[in-house]
């Protein structure tokens, strides 16, 4: 099982090895991610308040997958997220699913949004397999190469 805890700045250089690793996942600079963090650092997990979040799950004390979400009050949307290639099919993405729905329930949170490469059918068997529904398409939402984004959600009720 893997263990779920808040991004750190120490975590930086697991998740850009992460994410470099998953071509299907967003591509932030280091840079981003440093200011990302930095943003994140004042919300603590237990009351998300309005603005950027990110957890890591952790396997055999390294770092196996990362999500990066941004949460207005009422809705959570997942900006970010991978799991480390040997590390897939383990429920690692799950946890942390897991984890950011919770957070966001907690704190008030109706819905959870993402937006997906129409042609990413691992990550779309993974979102239908949690819950999410088809919410939509936006026509060419993505840039080399040119896609549709088809938008999933995941309504966030007390007692989902
Ligand atoms: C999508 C991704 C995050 C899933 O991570 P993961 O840790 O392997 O997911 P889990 O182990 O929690 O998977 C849970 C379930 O999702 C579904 N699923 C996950 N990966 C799948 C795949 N490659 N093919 C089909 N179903 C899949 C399965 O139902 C799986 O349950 P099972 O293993 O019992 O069959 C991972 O494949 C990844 O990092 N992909 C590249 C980055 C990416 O696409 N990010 C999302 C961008 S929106």
């Amino acid at each position: 099982m893997a263990a779920l805890r808040s991004l750190a700045r120490a975590d930086l250089k697991a998740i850009l090895a992460i994410q470099q690793a998953s071509p299907e996942a967003a591509q932030w600079s280091a840079e981003a991610w440093e200011s990302f963090v930095r943003s994140t650092e004042s919300a603590a997990d237990e009351d998300l308040r309005a603005g950027y979040c990110a957890w890591v799950a952790e396997r055999d004390g390294k770092v196996a997958g990362f999500l990066a979400g941004l949460f207005s009050g009422v809705e959570m949307e997942i900006l970010n997220l991978a799991v480390s290639p040997g590390e897939r099919r383990a429920g690692v993405a799950s946890r942390l699913l897991e984890g950011a729905l919770a957070a966001a329930r907690s704190s008030g949170g109706e819905r959870a949004f993402l937006e997906v490469r129409a042609s990413n059918a691992e990550a779309i068997a993974f979102y239908e397999r949690n819950g999410f529904l088809p919410a939509g398409r936006r026509k060419d939402y993505y840039a080399t190469p040119v896609e549709d984004a088809l938008v999933f959600a995941h309504a966030l009720a007390a007692d989902d």
